[in-house]
């Protein structure tokens, strides 16, 4: 069992002010400091999430104790392992369960995580890849698994995803297009319409397409499935807007939490409404999704979904444009310097 040869490592540390106020800023804390864990990884990439922006900027609904270091997806490699499912040198990747949230995340160079909580990094895969998905890839996949659970094809007729052009929402567009799907795209952003054609949608439409605030419990039935993002009202909206036995995989909030719905979209068109939590998804079923996300589904181009990557120092910018919805795509985070980082 080979050891981490550092005592310390870089990362992004957030930590309250006596007004209760949450500051993040790059430094550089002990390895000790790591929470309990059987396996130590040496982070190449993670990701920024609208949950890690939420953590970074103090929201108790996600980070309850401070300091803390957010970054709920890390992949790297592993430099100490206490179970005999890993080994060292092994590559591996973390997404979800506490990771980022009241565990120290993947934001620096080392995360020390359950064995529980670690997947080998899916063949055909790269680390930086695989971080390109992180949560939001792994959203998307679990909101396309529910569709074709519930035995939506692409003859069923079309498919929206909301929020569209965020992380979710374009992995959602790239692999529903990946699988024959014709998929419609809302986004508020006029200037991603080209990307979100790139990435295959067959329409791309304005927010108010999903956004309808009239009382009818039921508008004319248009989608088959959906991937929402967004919730409140877009959700109720597309709730109503859905052919017979449809599948809604709800999965955001970023619009809102609440909305006003009747039983009629249930009981008349039998919706099914599909909750969707990748954060506590089994680890038993993670490493056939993967590689899923790794294979048929991988969207075509993975790199064009980048819209950058970012080392601790560039993270407070990017924390305020997620939050602000202005993101397109994913921002990767390298936690560690250059040469220790896969290309
Ligand atoms: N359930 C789960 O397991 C899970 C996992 C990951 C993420 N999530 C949730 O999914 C949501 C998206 O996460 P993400 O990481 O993809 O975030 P993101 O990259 O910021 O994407 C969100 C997108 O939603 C749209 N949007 C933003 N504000 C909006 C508003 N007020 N009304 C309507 N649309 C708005 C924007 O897209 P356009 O400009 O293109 O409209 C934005 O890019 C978040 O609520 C996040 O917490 C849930």
């Amino acid at each position: 069992m080979s050891e981490a040869t550092e005592t310390t490592m870089a990362c992004y540390l957030v930590e309250l002010d006596d007004q209760g106020r949450a500051h993040g800023r790059p430094t550089s804390q002990p390895l000790d400091a790591l929470p309990e864990g059987d396996v130590l990884i040496r982070v190449a990439y993670s990701s920024l999430n609208y949950k890690d922006a939420l953590s970074a900027t103090g929201n108790r609904g996600v980070t309850r104790h401070f300091p803390h270091v957010p970054g709920i997806d890390a992949a790297g490699t592993v430099v100490e392992s206490r179970s005999p499912k890993f080994s060292p040198g092994q590559k591996v990747l973390v997404t979800g369960f506490d990771l980022g949230q009241n565990t120290w995340g993947g934001w620096a160079q080392y995360v020390r995580v359950p064995s529980g909580w670690v997947v080998p990094l899916p063949e055909g895969l790269s680390l930086r890849e695989s971080m390109i998905f992180g949560t939001a890839g792994f959203t998307a996949a679990m909101s396309v698994e529910a569709i074709l659970h519930h035995d939506v094809t692409p003859e069923s007729g079309e498919v929206v995803v909301t929020g569209a052009s965020g992380g979710v929402g374009s992995l959602a567009v790239a692999m529903l297009s990946k699988l024959g799907f014709r998929v419609v795209a809302i986004s508020g952003k006029p200037h991603a319409h080209d990307f979100l054609r790139q990435l295959g949608a067959a329409e791309v439409a304005g927010r108010d397409t999903v956004n309808d605030t009239s009382d009818k419990p039921l508008l004319r039935g248009r989608w088959a499935a959906a991937v929402d993002t967004v919730g409140g009202n877009t959700l109720a909206t597309v709730i109503r807007s859905t052919k017979h036995h449809a599948c809604v995989a709800a999965c955001g909030l970023v619009g809102g939490v609440e909305m006003s719905l009747t039983v009629f979209p249930f009981i008349l068109r039998g919706v099914c409404l599909c909750g969707i939590d990748s954060a506590e998804w089994p680890i038993q079923r993670r490493p056939a999704l993967w590689q899923k996300m790794a294979g048929p589904w991988r969207p075509n181009d993975l790199e064009t979904l980048v819209a950058k990557t970012v080392t601790l120092e560039q993270l407070d910018e990017v924390i305020q444009q997620i939050l602000k919805g202005e993101i397109i795509g994913r921002v990767l985070v390298r936690p560690g310097d250059e040469k220790a980082t896969e290309p």
